[in-house]
């Protein structure tokens, strides 16, 4: 799709845009000339205000709603006119495991409320890109090498099977109603606004090292970190390359032990080693995915460096402290 005629028809309504992958992809949005459609029941900004001025957050469309509210999803993407949808509200591995129920109403029944609506304004709706996760996998020793988007899944937290079941009715909604259906597996994005999540301790850590607080990671091991502008743009470009049917495609960052990031973090600023710890268990995914799926079928995808994204969080956070206006009660 070329610039003009991407930037003069299409719509984007981006649910769960108030949060942490949501605030990076409105930021792209924004920054290529859209105005965007942000559908959260969060009333508070707090995550895109740190990433866009508020003159720019003018020019955004918000509508207050809940994804668990079939007539509401249904009236955001119907009465806009909407042609693409980024679907990221959900409630993370944590507050699934407190409260099933209701993470399944969110991540379930709201995930199911946003294909319907596609399937209903399927005239308009020209592809639904909605975040799955590593979750969809099991622990590392049930798979021999990289696993691939084929491999069994074997999800053992109420977030990842509420996840698979999500890619499940993806592929009934494609098959049954020929809709353009992406799923994207993140593993642990990183990067400013990423405060609530079991992989959000990494960039917590960065934040930390700004206010010069100590901080602990909960896990050890390997994990794949993901840069959030990376991820968002990933999710730009399912959402206009409309690829038919259903698909799940896997996102590959900088796969890293977490002793290795600690290290890194004191190569950027000495004395961090000592001020950030890692404890506990590996966390129960395959440390790393292969993304040669998503490659071919979209062509180049962004890939920041490490050191680049770690870089460029710290002088964000460093900018927000020097404005007053670092949010440390996460920390
Ligand atoms: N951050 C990661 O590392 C990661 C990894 C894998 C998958 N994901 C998935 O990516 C998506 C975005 O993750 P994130 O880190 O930005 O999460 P986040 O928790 O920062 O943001 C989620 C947003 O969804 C909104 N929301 C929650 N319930 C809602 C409801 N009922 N109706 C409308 N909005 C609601 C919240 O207000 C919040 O703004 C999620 O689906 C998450 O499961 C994230």
């Amino acid at each position: 799709m070329s610039e003009s005629t991407r930037t003069e028809r299409s719509r984007v309504l981006v649910t769960g845009a108030k949060g942490f992958i949501g605030a990076w992809v409105v930021k792209n949005l924004i920054e290529r000339g859209d105005e965007p459609w942000i559908f959260d029941v969060d009333e508070r900004a707090h995550r895109l205000a740190a990433l866009v001025s508020r003159e720019a957050l003018e020019r955004v469309h918000h509508l207050r709603g809940d994804v668990r509210q079939k007539e509401e999803v249904d009236r955001a993407i119907g009465e806009h006119g909407i042609t693409h949808i980024i679907h990221l509200a959900a409630l993370q591995v944590p507050a699934c495991a407190s409260d099933p129920v209701l993470g399944a109403e969110v991540n379930v029944m709201g995930t199911l409320n946003v294909f319907e609506a596609a399937r209903r304004h399927k005239d308009t709706v020209r592809s639904v890109v909605y975040a799955s996760s590593v979750a969809v996998y099991g622990p590392e020793e049930l798979y021999e090498g990289v696993p691939g988007e084929d491999a069994p899944l074997h999800p053992r937290t109420h977030y990842g099977v509420f996840k698979q079941c999500n890619e499940g009715s993806a592929s009934v909604y494609a098959e049954s109603w020929g809709l353009s259906l992406c799923g994207l597996r993140p593993w642990a994005v990183y990067g400013v606004g990423r405060d609530q999540g079991l992989t959000s301790q990494p960039t917590q850590a960065i934040k930390a090292l700004v206010l010069a607080r100590p901080s602990t990671i909960h896990f050890i091991g390997a994990l794949d970190l993901q840069y959030a502008n990376d991820v968002a743009r990933i999710f730009l470009k399912c959402a206009e390359a409309s690829l038919p049917g259903a698909r799940a495609y896997s996102l590959r960052g900088a796969v890293v032990r977490v002793e290795d990031f600690i290290a890194l973090l004191e190569n950027i600023r000495p004395g961090a080693a000592q001020l950030v710890r890692a404890e506990g268990k590996p966390l129960p995914f395959p440390p790393e995915l292969d993304d040669s799926a998503l490659v071919r079928d979209l062509g180049q995808v962004p890939r920041t460096s490490l050191e680049s994204g770690v870089r460029e969080t710290l002088g964000i956070y460093e900018r927000l402290h020097t404005e007053g206006r670092l949010d440390s009660d996460q920390l």
